[in-house]
């Protein structure tokens, strides 16, 4: 199996399919819990089982990693990260903010990714050195140079109450740009970035089978993604700052701000409703 083999047509042929057999759950499933806390349903486990098979099929000899518990760890050279529903607390409430998330690694490094959004019917699909595209057509990061023009994103854990401060980056952004969007789904979040809809985005603590597809759209869209210091971002990363590369110093210059304490403090509420006192 060469790294130059067309991967990214395939994986856009079974995204669609998995995003295809989501939608035929949408509004019907019930809500169950994996652990004590997060959420998941009959569709993510269909759309794993049905990637993964197919996957398995085709390359039987690639490794690979899925969010419901598939695994093939053999040292392959190529592995896969799938998402087979991100965005899952919005599709158990009948949100239709949510997709498919396909990526490859060989030797370390992503050459293919696909993110599909069965009800807007948008594939973004990427593939290393060859750009990014939304429905066949290239896309590109904004040109917005200013937080303060900016519209950005981010994203909390929905059920799973992750112990982060994010709240505060949230507050401070929000007084910094156009606004902060929280749709739910890190993968799209990450696509809107890359086809100019974001200006930015970042979110603590997530997966590599959440970022791998989208982050390497936004790189080859242009975009820029590191930590929130600047440092490379790997997939194994737990933060991850994408922006449309130039406004990356000003947000990065906002997160060190933030980072050291050098913030506007929230709203007191008590005092914000003084006849509750
Ligand atoms: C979640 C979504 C959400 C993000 C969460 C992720 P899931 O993935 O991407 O936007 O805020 O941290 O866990 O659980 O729906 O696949
Ligand atoms: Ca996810
Ligand atoms: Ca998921």
């Amino acid at each position: 199996m060469s790294p130059r083999e067309d991967y990214v047509h395939p994986m856009q042929d079974l995204a669609r399919e998995a995003g295809m057999l989501l939608l035929s759950f949408f509004g019907k499933v019930s809500i169950e819990y994996k652990g004590d806390a997060d959420l998941v349903t009959k569709a993510d486990r269909a759309s794993e089982q049905l990637i993964v098979e197919r996957i398995r099929k085709q390359w039987p000899e690639h490794d690979l990693i899925g969010e419901e518990g598939s695994r093939r760890e053999t040292g392959s050279d190529f592995r896969w990260y799938i998402d087979p529903l991100d965005g899952t607390t919005n599709f158990a409430h009948g949100f239709p903010v949510f997709c498919v998330s396909i990526a490859l690694e060989h030797k370390g490094q992503l050459i293919a990714g696909v993110v599909y959004d069965p009800t807007r019917d948008e594939m973004f699909a990427a593939e290393r050195g060859s750009g990014s595209r939304l429905n066949g057509r290239p896309i590109h990061v904004s040109a917005i140079g200013r937080l303060k023009e900016s519209l950005v994103a981010t994203g909390f854990p929905s059920h799973k109450r992750h112990k982060n401060p994010n709240i505060h980056f949230y507050h401070q952004i929000t007084l910094r740009s156009h606004g902060v969007r929280r749709a739910g789904s890190a993968a799209l979040d990450l696509c809107y970035l890359a086809c100019g809809r974001y200006d930015a985005y970042w979110e603590f603590n997530l997966n590599a089978w959440d970022t791998a597809a989208g982050v390497l759209l936004v790189e080859e869209a242009s975009g820029k993604v590191t930590n929130f210091t600047g440092g490379p971002f790997n997939i194994d990363s737990r933060e991850v700052l994408g922006s449309n590369t130039l406004l990356h110093d000003e947000l990065l210059k906002e997160f060190q701000a933030i980072i050291a304490g050098r913030v506007e403090g929230l709203p007191n509420v008590p005092e914000y409703f003084p006849s509750n006192r």
